[in-house]
């Protein structure tokens, strides 16, 4: 298999909670390697850009909102298979629909606040790793 990078966000739920370090224990027992990690407050602006394939959705104002409303985790992953496999480890989008044990599932409060973020693609993993971070960040 492929080794390929995935970018996961510690949502500004997960660090209302201060659930930062129980999400990132499972994912480094999932076998995710950290390259890099920060935390920073999204502006509207930031956090509309990235959420940018979401413009025009119902849910897109509110995604916006949620996203800039505190800090959050960026953290740059890699691992053979890491979108798909971090997918599967963080769970359906609505916590209601997620697969007992996954991060929504345990931690999550509704399909807006679901604790964390995961890319869908392996091209989208590594532009949204490029988002946060530069090359000689990924350590
Ligand atoms: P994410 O991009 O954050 O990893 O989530 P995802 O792929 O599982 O879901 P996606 O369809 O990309 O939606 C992005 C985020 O928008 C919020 N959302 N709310 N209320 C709603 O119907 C709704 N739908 C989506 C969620 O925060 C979702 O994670
Ligand atoms: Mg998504």
């Amino acid at each position: 298999m492929v080794v390929e990078r995935t970018l996961a966000i510690l949502k500004p739920d997960c660090v209302r909670k201060g659930l930062q370090g129980e999400v990132l224990s499972r994912i480094q027992t999932g076998g995710f390697k950290v390259l890099s990690m920060k935390m920073l407050r999204l502006t509207a602006v930031e956090a509309g850009a990235f959420y940018a394939v979401h413009k025009g959705r119902p849910f897109y104002d509110g995604l916006v909102e949620f996203m800039s409303s505190g800090p959050c985790v960026p953290i740059a992953l890699e691992k053979e298979n890491a979108v798909a496999d971090f997918r599967t480890l963080i769970g359906a989008t609505d916590p209601k629909d997620a697969a007992d044990g996954t991060i929504r599932k345990l931690f999550a409060d509704n399909k807006g606040e679901n604790i964390v973020h995961g890319s869908d693609s392996p091209e989208n993993g590594r532009l949204e790793v490029a988002f946060f971070f530069s090359e000689s960040e990924l350590v």
